[in-house]
Order: structure tokens, then C-alpha cells, then sequence
């Protein structure tokens, strides 16, 4: 159970899945949702709401207001941060690796500007915004210029921001290229910083392990797959992938 066996494992495999959550970015100053210093630990909101409730489908419908608030503040807390070495790192592995793709749960889209290519972003980019009626969207560097409660400067309904609320669907386009990619199956799938919740996010990984396929997860804390994966390494993830990747290229 070592960064030797990991590094090994991604070595010699011909393809791999790396699934990612918020612990991939916290090197770059980014608070995780839940855990020390998570954005989620707070005792509910202003308006005594679980935040859950506050990043809902059904609030944005009936207070938008009141979700963007809190969208704003994640936003806020993302604000100037740039990718960090662990999404350098696997955006390198997938170039040495001739199928490989990243499942993220992240909205800051740091995968994709770090130089990763097939990335599917099953919880959206909060950099896209989108009219709740009409066809309009736009790219957004950050929010600064953006209302509290923005609306469509074409036909003055509410955006919002392409992420996935509390109680929505997946996006189904995204959901049908996982489900292609792991039904093709994969030689070792890596769950980095994620605390592993949603059933599409562990999934991947108790099906891999048991159908003996080689599992690997990085994270300091114990999650719901850490009994379940063939390799644990209980370090950040900026510190496990750097060093596969100098045991794997040695010379980079
Ligand atoms: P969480 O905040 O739930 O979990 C972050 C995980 O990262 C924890 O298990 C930490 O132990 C781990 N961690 C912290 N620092 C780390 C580091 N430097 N290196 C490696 N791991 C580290 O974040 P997610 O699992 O991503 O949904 O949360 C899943 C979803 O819940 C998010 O996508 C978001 C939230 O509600 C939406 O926005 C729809």
C-alpha cells in the first residue's frame, strides 16, 4: 500500500480515470465544502437555511436571490486562485496515458486550464452563465461585474450559472459519456480529494474494485471507498501525485 504500487499501477496502465472533488484544489487556496475550514461547516445560513437548502433547484426557483448569495460567496472564495501542481500532474499523466479521462466534481474548471482534454465536469463550470428562458450564455473571468441576483441583458429573466443544484439532475449529456467510457472499463481507476458521497462519484470505484480492477485513493482524511481501494496513500494531493509522477518520470 504505497506510492510505489500507485505510481506502478499508472505506469504501465493504458488507460485510467482520475475522479476528482474539492481536495484537488485546496493547494490553490480554494476551501473544500465540507470538513476543517469547508465553506459547509457553518451553522446554516443567514436565513437559518441548511446551506443544502440554500443551493437548491427548488430555492433558486422560488428565491433566486437568495441562492445566488450564497453561489456568490463560493465564487468569491475561488476569486484570483489559479490551478496547482496536482492538476498539472494528472493533466501530464493523461498525455502519457492513451485513454484517459477525469470525472470532476469541481465548478472552478482548473482541469481544463491546467491542460486536461477529456474532462467531464458532471457538476458544471461556474464560470458559464446561463438565461433560465432564453438561449443566452456567456464566459465569466470571475463575478466581480455581476448583480447580486443577475438578469438576461437580453430578455431580463434570472441567470444562472451552469452548475448543478442541490436536488437537479445531472446534465444528461455528460452522464451518457461517463456511462460509455465505463462500459469501455478501465485498467486503474484514482479518487483524488473527494469526500465520496454522491452513488456517481463512488460507483465507479467499488464497481472497479470489484471486478478486481486496480483502485487508488488520495485523501488525508478516511472516506466511504477507503476500505474498498487496492491502494490508500493518506496524503494532499499535490504531494501523492507529484510524487508518481517523479517515480514515473523521473527526469521531469
Ligand atoms: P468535500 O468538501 O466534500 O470533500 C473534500 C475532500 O478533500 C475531503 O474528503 C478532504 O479530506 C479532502 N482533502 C482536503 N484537502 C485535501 C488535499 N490537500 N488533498 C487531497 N484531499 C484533500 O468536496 P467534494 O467531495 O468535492 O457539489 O464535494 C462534492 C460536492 O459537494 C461538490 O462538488 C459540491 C458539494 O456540494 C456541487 O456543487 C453540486
Amino acid at each position: 500500500m504505497s506510492i510505489e504500487q500507485a505510481s506502478a499501477l499508472l505506469a504501465s496502465a493504458r488507460s485510467a480515470l482520475f475522479i476528482t472533488g474539492a481536495g484537488v484544489s485546496a493547494a490553490s487556496g480554494i476551501p473544500t465544502y465540507r470538513g476543517i475550514g469547508g465553506l459547509y461547516s457553518e451553522k446554516g445560513t443567514d436565513e437559518g437555511l441548511a446551506i443544502e437548502d440554500a443551493l437548491s433547484g427548488w430555492m433558486f426557483q422560488r428565491s433566486p436571490e437568495v441562492t445566488w448569495k450564497y453561489i456568490h460567496q463560493i465564487e468569491r472564495a475561488c476569486r484570483g486562485a489559479r490551478f496547482n501542481a496536482a492538476h498539472a500532474a494528472i493533466a501530464r499523466l493523461e498525455r502519457r496515458t492513451p485513454r484517459c479521462w477525469v470525472l470532476t466534481q469541481n465548478v472552478d474548471g482548473f482541469h481544463r486550464i491546467a491542460g486536461s482534454t477529456n474532462v467531464i465536469d458532471i457538476h458544471g463550470d461556474i464560470r458559464r452563465i446561463l438565461c433560465t428562458r432564453c438561449t443566452y450564455e456567456a464566459h465569466v473571468d470571475d463575478y466581480a461585474h455581476l448583480a447580486p441576483c443577475p438578469s438576461c441583458p437580453e430578455c431580463a429573466a434570472v441567470l444562472r450559472p451552469d452548475v448543478v443544484l442541490f436536488g437537479e439532475m445531472l446534465p444528461l449529456e455528460k452522464v451518457e459519456i461517463l456511462r460509455r467510457e465505463l462500459a469501455q472499463g478501465f485498467d486503474v481507476v484514482v479518487s483524488i480529494g473527494t469526500s465520496s458521497l454522491f452513488p456517481y462519484i463512488t460507483g465507479p470505484v467499488l464497481e472497479a474494485a470489484r471486478s478486481g480492477v486496480p483502485t487508488v485513493e488520495i485523501n488525508p482524511e478516511e472516506t466511504t471507498i477507503s476500505t474498498a481501494v487496492s491502494v490508500r496513500l493518506p496524503m494532499r494531493a499535490v504531494e501523492a501525485l507529484e510524487g508518481i509522477l517523479s517515480r514515473i518520470e523521473p527526469s521531469s
